[in-house]
């Protein structure tokens, strides 16, 4: 069986507004239960712990069962930063678990047959991210000035579902804790257990929504594709 991690228990400080982000209107819903109804088209999963900040933990569940978003297993309280929302959530998967699914609360643009592509690489290989190749040119800039031109051959932008044998999730957050190592993603915590993670072709669209331009453009984005 495979089950989803949804880490959301950012306070979405760069976003600049009161409420977090996830929970600012994408169209009729907050940009969290897009992501989750998104989510779980993908028939492969089972169930899904959300990790949403503490004092959120409430106001979540209500909202989740009012707008009936299947599959929810448990919503719990975050940590302080994504690496340990993720742990916490990893903590309430079902011990019988073989997979876990890794997917940002703020990436609502993505489709089942992404997390399927993801998932088949980690049945594959154990550990799998998708990303996209960086296509622009990568430059180095302390304080405006460029340092240096980083070749972009072979440099890929991760973006989340990831998925994990639970096994090796486990391993790896356990590894990092111990060590006192912070990774932006779960992928580089399996990396440092020097096992191979497969990267497949993500999508150009699965924008994480941070910033307010983020927002504007995923409004943007969402209106003609729900006409659809
Ligand atoms: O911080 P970043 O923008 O990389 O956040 C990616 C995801 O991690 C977001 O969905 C955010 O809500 C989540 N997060 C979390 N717990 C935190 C910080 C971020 O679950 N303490």
């Amino acid at each position: 069986m495979t089950y989803a991690i949804v880490p959301a228990g950012g306070l979405g400080t760069r976003m600049g507004s009161r409420r977090p982000k996830q929970y600012l209107r994408l169209g009729r819903a907050p940009i969290l239960v897009a992501t989750l109804k998104t989510l779980v088209r993908a028939r492969e999963i089972a169930g899904v712990v959300v990790a949403v900040p503490e004092s959120h933990v409430g106001e979540t569940r209500r909202l989740l069962a009012r707008l009936r978003v299947p599959r929810i297993l448990e919503v719990v309280a975050g940590g302080a930063d994504r690496q340990e929302s993720v742990w916490r959530a990893l903590q309430r998967i079902p011990e019988g678990a073989e997979r876990v699914v890794v997917h940002d609360g703020v990436r609502p643009f993505i489709d089942a047959a992404l997390v399927a592509r993801v998932l088949a690489a980690a049945v594959a290989g154990g550990a799998a991210t998708c990303g996209i190749p960086v296509r622009e040119t990568v430059k180095r800039v302390t304080d405006g000035a460029i340092e240096a031109t980083i070749p972009r051959q072979g440099l890929w932008l991760t973006q989340t579902p990831q998925a994990f044998t639970r096994a090796l999730l486990w391993e790896a957050h356990d590894k990092a804790r111990r060590d006192g190592f912070a990774g932006t993603d779960d992928a580089v915590l399996v990396e440092r257990l020097g096992v191979t993670v497969t990267m497949v072709l993500g999508l150009g669209q699965n924008l994480k929504i941070t910033t307010p331009e983020d927002l504007q453009a995923a409004r943007a984005w969402a209106v003609p594709r729900r006409r659809k």
